[in-house]
């Protein structure tokens, strides 16, 4: 168990707990405001991320930030944004469940130190490994899950909005319900 996130950040950084440490350039802690009441979970670093350091900085993390920006959060100032798995899969694979097993502890240590309030789940790897096994984002997106003292929403990756701008219409619609969410229960964010 961390009390501070520099320990954290440190160690996580130095994990070699699967075999992802073996392929990987950087390990993908997390960013963002670490007294955040909301902080948003996707699946795992791609190729810039890799490279980077950070989530969410390719294409897909661009549309990430256009919709965070209409509804007023973003990653600079009251969001922190994390992975399941903190090392990039090879050839961007989903992670197998083995390595979203030996991962999730640095994610349950995050959410242990920013105790968030809401967690959204970026796509279906963190829906299910975090709201529920069966979970499908089609039928399940934009619907609040209480889980212990957080509440909990899932929708749709980011990366799956570039393949089928079809769906943007229902993502945005699941970030506008998170704005309502987050004035109702953690007026904060927006102040
Ligand atoms: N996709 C993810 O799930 N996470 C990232 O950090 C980047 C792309």
């Amino acid at each position: 168990m961390y009390d501070n996130f520099e320990e954290l950040r440190k160690n996580c950084s130095q994990c070699s707990k699967c075999d992802l440490c073996s392929t990987r350039h950087n390990v993908v802690v997390g960013v963002g405001n670490e007294n955040a009441d909301v902080m948003f979970v996707g699946e795992g670093p791609g190729e810039n991320e890799d490279l980077q350091g950070e989530p969410f900085v390719g294409r897909a993390g661009q549309l990430l930030d256009k919709m965070l920006t209409a509804v007023d959060l973003s990653r600079q100032d009251n969001i922190y944004i994390a992975n399941i798995v903190k090392c990039r899969p090879p050839h961007n694979r989903d992670p197998k469940p083995e390595e979203q097993e030996m991962c999730i502890d640095w994610l349950r240590q995050q959410v242990s130190l920013i105790r968030p309030k809401i967690i959204v789940c970026l796509g279906r790897i963190a829906g299910q490994k975090l709201i529920k096994p069966d979970l499908r984002i089609t039928r399940e997106h934009g619907i609040f899950f209480k889980k212990g003292s957080t509440i909990m929403m899932a929708t749709y990756h980011p990366a799956a909005l570039l393949r089928n701008p079809a769906q943007k219409p229902d993502a945005f619609a699941d970030f506008l319900k998170l704005r309502e969410k987050i004035k109702e229960i953690c007026p904060g964010t927006y102040e």
